[in-house]
């Protein structure tokens, strides 16, 4: 078996298909979570899709010693961490702005115990889970890492604080090995249907929401502005797909391992979608119709950011392949398998403790990525 990979958020959106990536390239990932956002059964199906057990460890990482306490059980355990993929993060905007306290003290605060925790374990290698948020209102687009930074939000200011640290820390610790990722807008879910996107409550973000409007769950999706300098006036993003995202923190920390350091990389498509692009697709691939309407603009949003991707694709050989019609189509399988999300025990392949057995999951896996995809 594989090196044993830390992943905090482990339970969350982009962890649990960060799990299923590192078990498919051969590692032995563990689960790290408080389980204030993320999902227990979303580590079970990742176990279930990757064939493996993969624990899950509760946990608060902004409590002192928390860190060092996992560290130290899988040491004794003669499983010691070889590297961290640091996912564990509040990321709501709008919650940023009203709470900001609350986020430096979950982002900045908790990676700043896990830093040392590390150094004290000799755990050697991370990957970061940073975003394009940092680039606020780019000054121009498709955006590269040179860029200038400018975070418009408590949120974004958490996450350039957290590069900041890591960069300072792996001039002064030379045998640190850091790749810090910049998101742009991951949608879309694990082909299989079986893992993906659980918001708790409304929607803070597009896709989501459109998907709960596919399923019948809110009314209509509200298009917020369609008078901005962009060709059809609505908002431009880079979104990409979950498992392309998730594919790219395997390869970063392959080059953790490999390069001491700190490499910052974006991930992204490098294509620039516009809302009412996004909601046509998912509407021709769905067949469904999404009843909208304009709204005023919601404060803070710009008009356009995409990703210059080069970098990633220079040095990790890492690019985006999945289309946006492979992330309408395999987020929409999620939402119509599991409408109330984990939630959802009557989902398929769901069983009433909600642990979905592999062979279930294996059979049900093959029937919809057989191409039911309506
Ligand atoms: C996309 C577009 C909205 C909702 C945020 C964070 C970013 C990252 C991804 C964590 C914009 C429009 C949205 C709706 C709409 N999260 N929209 N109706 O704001 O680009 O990025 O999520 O890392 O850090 O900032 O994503 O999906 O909220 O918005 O019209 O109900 O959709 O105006 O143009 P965003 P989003």
């Amino acid at each position: 078996m594989g090196a044993t990979v830390m992943v905090t958020g482990g339970a969350g959106y982009i962890g649990s298909h960060v799990l299923v990536s590192l078990a498919e390239a051969g590692y032995r990932p563990v689960a790290v979570d408080d389980l204030s956002n993320g999902n227990r059964a979303a580590v079970e199906r990742a176990a279930a899709l990757a064939g493996q057990a993969i624990p899950l460890e509760v946990v608060d990482l902004t409590k002192e010693g928390a860190a060092d306490a996992v560290m130290h059980r899988y040491a004794s355990m003669e499983r010691p961490f070889a590297g961290i993929i640091h996912l564990a993060g509040r990321k709501a905007v709008g919650e940023s702005v009203a709470a900001p306290l609350k986020y430096y003290e979950s982002n900045v605060c908790a990676s700043v115990r896990l830093l040392r925790a590390m150094h004290r374990h000799r755990i050697r290698s991370m990957v970061f889970s940073s975003s394009a948020t940092v680039y606020g209102r780019p000054d121009a687009v498709p955006v590269n890492e040179q860029a200038v930074l400018t975070p418009a939000n408590p949120y974004g200011r958490t996450k350039l604080a957290i590069e900041e640290m890591l960069r300072d820390q792996s001039r002064a610790d030379r045998g640190l090995g850091v790749a810090i990722l910049r998101y742009f807008n991951p949608i879309g879910a694990h082909a299989s249907g079986h893992i993906g996107e659980c918001p708790q409550g409304e929607p803070a973000n597009v896709f989501p929401y459109i998907t709960q409007v596919a399923a019948g769950i809110r009314d209509r999706l509200s298009i917020f502005g369609n008078d901005y300098d962009t060709a059809d006036g609505t908002g431009v993003r880079d979104y990409l797909h979950v498992m392309d995202l998730a594919e790219g923190h395997v390869l970063a920390l392959e080059h953790a391992f490999q390069s001491p350091g700190c490499l910052t990389l974006n991930l992204g498509t490098g294509r620039g979608v516009s809302v009412l692009e996004l909601v046509r697709t998912f509407e021709r691939v769905s067949g469904l119709r999404i009843p909208l309407h304009i709204a005023a603009r919601r404060p803070g949003d710009i008009d356009a950011i995409w990703a210059d991707p080069g970098l990633a694709a220079r040095i990790l050989g890492w690019q985006a392949r999945r289309t946006l019609d492979e992330m309408c189509a395999d987020g929409w399988r999620w939402q119509r398998n599991n409408p109330k999300g984990y939630a959802d025990k009557d989902g398929s392949g769901a069983t009433e403790a909600g642990i979905v057995s592999a062979a279930r999951l294996s059979a049900v896996s093959k029937a919809a990525m057989a191409g039911d995809s309506k």
